[in-house]
This record gives structure tokens, C-alpha cells and sequence, in this order.
């Protein structure tokens, strides 16, 4: 999958899409950067039902890498969480399957969750946390730094928040 040519986008998960991302979260690649523990696949059926099919407070999506000359593919899920903690901002949430990152797509998707929680979510912040050791710090760093985000670093954790673009 070449990422020059690849456009990502967000859409609604199905149950094998919900699944798929628990057989990710439980790979030992991504679990310890992760701040839940896996789930089995009963409960991460129950997580679909009653979060994911219900987006009162966590919305999530599949986040889809769609190449000219490839079949679209799921390359992950991205998340707007805790969206009632403090009205109008949500927390970020990213996973890509192994397979999918270090080529651009993770930068991608953090672009379309933005536009998303910008444009029709109807956001003013967006926040996040990531363990600095071996949870994806660097990442959100690096994209931080580029884009002007307030980055802190606070005992384990890197706290990043996000403003709404000026209109
Ligand atoms: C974190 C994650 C979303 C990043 O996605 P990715 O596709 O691997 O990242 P990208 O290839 O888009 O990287 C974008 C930029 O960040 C940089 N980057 C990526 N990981 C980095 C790291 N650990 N430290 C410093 N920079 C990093 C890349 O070099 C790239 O820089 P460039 O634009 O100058 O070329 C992905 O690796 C992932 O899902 N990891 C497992 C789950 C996880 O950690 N989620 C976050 C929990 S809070």
C-alpha cells in the first residue's frame, strides 16, 4: 500500500470490523501500548452492542486506506471518547494493525478524526494521553510539534490538546 496514493477515511463499524480490532489490541505489538486490557471476543461483541452501536459518550470507527489500484482495506479504528467528560471535546483514540503502521497512515487518520471532530462532531479541543514508554509518545509528540498542539509530559503519560482551527 503505497501512502502517497492512499486516501483515509473513517466509516461505521460492523461486528467483524469490532472484532478484528480486539484480535489487534491482544497482538503483543500493540497491547502494552494500550490503556485497557484486550478483551475476549464475547466481550468484545458486548462492546460492540453497547458501545460502538451506541456513541452516547465513545464514538469510534473503522478507519479505512483506500489506493487507485487496491481493494479498500481496514487498517485500524479511531475513536472520539469520554465526549460528555467536558462539553464540546472528546479524546482522541487511534489503533493501526501491525501491518499498517510506520508508512503515514497513523498521521492520516489523526487528519481525518480532526476534520471529523472540527466539521460535523461540532468540537472546540480535542485531547489525548499515551504512555511514554513504548505507547506511541513519539507519535503524537512528532504531530504535535508539527502542528502546534500543547504538549506536557506528566509523570507516565505525554498529554496532548488540540484546538479547533480558527474558521
Ligand atoms: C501510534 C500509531 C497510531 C502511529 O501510526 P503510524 O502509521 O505508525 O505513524 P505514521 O507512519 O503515520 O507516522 C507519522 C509521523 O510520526 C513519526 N513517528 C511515528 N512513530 C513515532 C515515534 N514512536 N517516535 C517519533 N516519531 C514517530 C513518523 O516518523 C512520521 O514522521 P514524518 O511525518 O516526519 O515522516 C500506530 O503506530 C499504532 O496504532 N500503534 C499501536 C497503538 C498505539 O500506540 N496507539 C496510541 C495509543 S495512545
Amino acid at each position: 500500500m503505497n501512502p502517497a496514493r492512499t486516501i483515509v477515511t473513517l466509516r461505521p463499524m460492523t461486528l467483524e470490523d469490532c472484532l478484528q480490532m480486539g484480535r489487534w489490541r491482544a497482538d503483543p505489538r500493540i497491547a502494552p501500548t494500550l490503556r485497557t486490557p484486550p478483551k475476549s471476543e464475547a466481550e468484545q461483541a458486548v462492546f460492540y452492542d453497547t458501545v460502538v452501536l451506541h456513541p452516547v459518550d465513545h464514538q469510534y470507527w473503522a478507519v479505512v486506506a483506500s489506493a487507485s489500484d487496491e481493494v479498500p482495506r481496514v487498517i485500524g479504528m479511531g475513536g472520539l471518547t469520554f465526549r460528555r467528560r467536558v462539553p464540546g471535546e472528546a479524546e482522541l483514540s487511534l489503533l493501526l494493525g501491525p501491518e499498517y503502521q510506520g508508512c503515514g497512515l497513523g498521521a492520516a487518520a489523526v487528519t481525518a478524526l480532526l476534520d471529523y471532530a472540527f466539521g460535523p462532531g461540532q468540537l472546540t479541543a480535542v485531547v489525548g494521553e499515551a504512555y511514554l514508554e513504548g505507547g506511541g509518545a513519539g507519535f503524537w509528540e512528532h504531530l504535535g510539534r508539527h502542528q502546534g498542539w500543547s504538549l506536557v509530559r506528566f509523570g507516565h503519560s505525554l498529554f496532548f490538546r488540540i484546538e479547533r482551527p480558527p474558521r
